[in-house]
């Protein structure tokens, strides 16, 4: 398959990106780096993203920024920073993205576990990765052509966790976290979360 994996050069995506090498072509998209590069918060550059890709089978992001911070100190630029970028980011990936993804092909998105287990500060963050999964759900109703869509809501990850200065082991490595991903984009579930429940 031919894979736009925005989001590559990060950790879910860099371990994302190294489990589909070895079995597809990978066009590593980041926001600085990579083959190509996106701003998921700018609806014109993932319109320009399209066009420089033409036709994949696959579009995954391990994209998508938010705002985490006590409720009565968010902003509402704090509330519009995951608004705009992880939530309105990834939805445009799917609607602009529909006429360039093969028959049968799939969307990938990311969300989070804070969407189902919220913790104190996670007001901004939650709100964005529970839309993204009731746009999946709902989406998964439309999608033409035999298309699906699906959202992996990871738990902490490890390597996170260990940048934080908090326990690895208390996270799940990225490259199992990974293997979620190669089940969305290689399997036939459609409108499905994947990750921790
Ligand atoms: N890590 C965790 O423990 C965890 C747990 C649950 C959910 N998540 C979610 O998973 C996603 C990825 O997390 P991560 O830890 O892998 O993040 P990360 O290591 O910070 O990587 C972020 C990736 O997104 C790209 N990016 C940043 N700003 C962007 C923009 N405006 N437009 C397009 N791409 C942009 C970066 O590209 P450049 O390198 O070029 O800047 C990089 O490839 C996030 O949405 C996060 O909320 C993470």
């Amino acid at each position: 398959m031919r894979i736009a994996l925005i989001g590559s050069t990060g950790t879910i995506g860099g371990a994302v990106a190294s489990a589909l090498r070895d079995r597809h072509e990978v066009i590593a998209v980041g926001n600085s780096r990579g083959d190509l590069r996106v701003d998921l918060a700018s609806p014109q550059s993932i319109r320009a993203l399209y066009e420089a890709l033409g036709k994949v089978d696959a579009v995954v992001s391990t994209a998508g920024q938010a705002k985490f911070g006590p409720l009565e100190l968010l902003s509402d630029s704090d509330f519009e920073v995951g608004l705009h970028n992880k939530l309105m980011g990834q939805v445009n990936l799917v609607r602009f993205g529909l006429d360039y993804v093969a028959d049968q092909g799939s969307f990938t998105l990311t969300s989070g576990i804070l969407a189902r287990h919220p913790m104190r500060g996670s007001a901004a963050v939650s709100i964005v990765n529970s839309g993204l999964e009731a746009f999946v759900r709902a989406a998964a109703l439309e999608m033409p052509r035999g298309l699906r869509i699906n959202v992996v809501s990871p738990g902490w990850v490890s390597e996170t966790l260990a940048a934080m200065g908090r326990n690895p082991s208390d996270g799940t490595p990225a490259a199992e976290v990974a293997r979620e991903y190669a089940a969305s984009i290689e399997g036939t579930q459609t409108g499905f979360v994947f990750g921790p429940q």
